[in-house]
Order: structure tokens, then sequence, then C-alpha cells
């Protein structure tokens, strides 16, 4: 089971977008069985699937809709309050994944205050309490049994949430604007990459899969910043040969409104579609070869 995280410590990258284009890559065009998990306390990825409720106690913040399993009738459900979220994993409790619009493809969100608190856990406890609980969970006999695949989105953190996602995938990837703070964003996820390279077990390395440029407009700015990067010994082999360019049709499909709402739905011959299917293609056969 691979377990493909979109990692980068600056916002607005295309860390959600490309975690979305991945999930229903591999769930709709594969017919892979997915399990797309939300690990940014600001929940856009679960907002996509699901109608992520107003915090009643911590109001700037979003927590999962009541399951549609969840009945209060049920006695053996007397302890569950009929949420669940990916952020269960920090108090031990089961997480129940959510059906989404997409078959084969489940979601366990987000919730703002939890995975918060998860964040600020003081630094002597957060090894056991934070750093190894996502390995442990998607370890676990049930999650294996059920998924092929696993995406998660992540903060724009080097923080505790963004570590044990390191410790728990087994493939990384690192969207970034041809622009100068998200591209400083690439050196800070590289130093993450080689910190928990040199501490793995050689039998499972973290496979870098690769640099993807998103939001690439043909401007001297980007073509510069993209340039220079491929010219960095340092750097130009983790660079994908494949991008997405700036498409208000990748943000459109955000919409709870649009129609249709994947871009591998459109038609064949959808400039937007034949490039994610190029770019992700190529993204699964780096990780699936
Ligand atoms: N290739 C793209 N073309 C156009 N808009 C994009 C593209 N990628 C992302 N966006 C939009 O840019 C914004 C930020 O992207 P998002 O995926 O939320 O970034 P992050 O998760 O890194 O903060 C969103 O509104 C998203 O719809
Ligand atoms: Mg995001």
């Amino acid at each position: 089971m691979k377990i493909i995280a979109f990692v980068n410590n600056k916002g607005g990258v295309g860390k959600t977008t490309c975690s979305k284009i991945m999930a229903e890559y591999l769930s709709k065009v594969k017919k892979m069985s997915v399990l797309g998990i939300d690990f940014d306390p600001q929940c856009n990825f679960s907002h996509q699937y699901l109608q992520m409720e107003i915090d009643p106690v911590a109001p700037e913040g979003l927590i999962p809709p009541i399951h549609p399993d969840y009945n209060p009738e049920d006695l053996e459900e007397m302890d569950w309050e009929g949420r669940s979220s990916i952020a269960e994993i920090f108090y031990g409790q089961g997480v129940v994944p959510y059906p989404t619009y997409i078959e084969n493809l489940d979601l366990a969100p987000g919730h703002a205050e939890r995975l918060l608190a998860a964040e600020s856990v003081r630094k002597t406890e957060v090894v056991e309490k934070v750093h190894k609980q996502l390995a442990n969970f998607l370890n676990s006999e049930d999650v294996r049994a059920a998924y092929d695949a696993v995406i998660i989105d992540t903060a724009p953190s080097k923080g505790p949430l963004t570590i044990s996602v390191m410790k728990a995938a087994t493939d990384i990837v690192i969207p970034s604007v041809m622009e100068e703070q998200p591209v400083q964003g690439i050196y800070g996820m590289l130093q993450l990459w080689m910190q928990e390279s040199l501490i793995r077990e050689k039998s499972r390395p973290l496979n870098l899969v690769g640099i993807l440029p998103n939001m690439f407009k043909q401007t001297r700015l980007h073509k510069d910043l993209l340039n220079s990067l491929q010219g960095n010994p340092a750097i130009n082999r983790y660079i994908l040969p494949v991008k997405l360019n700036q498409r208000i049709v990748y943000a459109e499909v955000d919409s709870e409104e649009a129609n249709p709402r994947s871009i591998f739905d459109f038609p064949d011959d959808h400039i937007a579609k034949k490039e994610a299917l190029e770019a992700y293609q190529h993204i699964a056969e780096r990780i699936y070869s």
C-alpha cells in the first residue's frame, strides 16, 4: 500500500489541489481503492468532499459532519458522538472514513482544533504522542485490508504534523509555484526528507517522487526560476519533467456547484484533463515502477 503525501511548508502552492488530482487519478482512472487523509487544520481537502461544519466550541475552525453510518440509537455506539476525523489517532480513538461522491475514494477528514492541538504538543512528548501515530494507524490491518493507496494532504508547516507524515509516507511529492517564497519551501522540505531518510530502516526508504511545478505561467519570472532550479546540480534531478499550468478550471472544480466536479470527468480532449493525465501518469509510474 503506497502512502503518498503532498508537502511544502509554504501555503497556496497547490498541495490540496495536487492531492485531490492524485486521489481522483488513482480512484477514477486506475480504479484503485483510495483513502484520502486531510492533515491540515484548515481542512480544505475535507471541504472538497464533505459538508464540513463550523466547530461550535472553536468557531474559527471546521469539524466533520455526522457520519452517514452513525446511528444514535445503536447502543454499541454510545460513546461515539457521530463524527470522526483523522485527529482521532492522537486520542486513541478509531477513525471511521467517510464515503465521498467519488467511487472508490474514502476520506478521513481533518478537525481544526484537534489537529492544531497535536501541532502544539510539548517537545518531550511529541515523538510518542504525535510523530508515530499516523504511521501506526496506517500500518493497521484494517487500513491495509481496505485500501490500495493513501493520499495525504498536509499543512503548510514543518511542525509535528508534517513530521508525522514524513514518518508514515512511502512517497512524497513537493508541489511548488515557481516564485521565490514557494521555492524556499522546496529547500525546507528537501531538508526534512534528508533528515527522515537518514533514520529510516533501509528496507522502507522514503521515495522523493519529485518537485511538481504548479500554476505555471509562461512569464519571465516562472521560466527563469524553473531554469535556475533545472541548472542547480543539487536540485535538478528532483524536478519532474511534467507540470501543471495555471488554469482556471483547476480552481473551478473546487466549487460545490461545479459540473463536472472532477478534472477526469471532462471530455478527453480537454486541455487541463490531458495535462493532468500526463502529469499524474508520470507521477504514478515513478511511484509504482
Ligand atoms: N494549476 C492551477 N491553476 C489554477 N489554480 C490553481 C492551480 N493549482 C491550485 N490552484 C488554486 O490556487 C489556490 C491554492 O491552491 P491550494 O491547492 O489550496 O494550495 P495549498 O494547499 O498549497 O495551500 C486554490 O484556490 C486552488 O484552486
Ligand atoms: Mg491546502
